[in-house]
């Protein structure tokens, strides 16, 4: 019913020349996963290449952020309307950007409705720290992030987004939620507030990843489960070997 996910994103790897020669070598092996979708997301100043690259397959390019605003004086940032015509994805709220950018919730929610209002999916992430964690806050934090990241958000535009389940004290660490409890908040937490805020037969629909260590040693594990529906991947999609190799499972696992 929800078509998986894969996407890569490439934090700050990989020079213009570099990703384009990446996803050249990409896209032949990955020709053969039409049931996975299949996204990359660059640099902001690979993607052009990025795009060009992959025009006419059946692998899709995002970007890591956005601005609001359509322009102004924004040191340093990029707008949806720079983004037209290269990207059909925009991650918001990753963690990263949060702790680095000082993305609140409600600068998470402007972001995710600037894409939509510009025909962009945006991959909605949110995840709790290690300490909010241990105090058992998991659930309050996850469902208010979301809450946040949709408010505003009507039903129709829903089925456009992604929502990304990323545990901070997963990302980068080797350290993995295991897939039950991953799926337990992405089911159990994620999915019903999304159910409270838009019906069940809305939220059914959405499609949540997984992200944080997410490796082809346990990506089986992970998209077996029945409210995950793919993958956010950082250091794993990095590789052409790797990143194949986790679509491949995907695909297998639910064939
Ligand atoms: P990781 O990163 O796969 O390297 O843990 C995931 C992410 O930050 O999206």
């Amino acid at each position: 019913m929800r078509t998986p996910i894969i996407a890569g994103n490439w934090k700050m790897h990989k020079t213009p020349a570099e990703a384009a020669a990446f996803v050249r070598e990409l896209v032949p092996p990955l020709a053969a996963f039409d049931d996975v979708e299949r996204v990359v997301c660059p640099p902001f100043l690979a993607i052009p290449a990025v795009s060009a690259a992959l025009k006419g397959t059946p692998v899709k390019v995002g970007a890591q952020d956005v601005h609001f605003e359509d322009q102004g004086a924004y040191t340093g940032r990029i707008s949806p309307t720079m983004l037209q015509g290269y990207v059909e994805y925009i991650i918001v709220g990753h963690s990263e950007c949060r702790r680095d950018l000082g993305h609140t919730d409600e600068i998470v929610n402007k972001k995710a409705r600037a894409a939509l209002a510009h025909g962009f999916k945006p991959i909605i992430a949110v995840g709790e720290s290690l300490e909010q964690n241990e105090a058992g806050q998991t659930e309050s934090f996850v469902s208010a992030q979301v809450r946040g990241a949709y408010a505003g958000i009507p039903a129709v535009e829903v089925m456009n987004t992604v929502c990304a389940y990323e545990p901070i004290w997963a990302i980068g660490t080797g350290r993995s939620a295991s897939a039950q409890i991953a799926n337990d908040i992405i089911g159990g937490v994620i999915r019903k507030t999304l159910s409270d805020l838009y019906g069940d037969e809305v939220a059914k629909h959405i499609r949540i990843q997984y992200g944080g260590s997410v490796k082809p040693d346990n990506m089986a594990e992970y998209i077996a489960m029945p409210d995950i529906d793919g993958a956010l991947v950082g250091g794993a999609a990095l590789n052409v070997d790797s990143f194949v190799d986790l679509v491949r499972i995907t695909s297998e696992t639910l064939a």
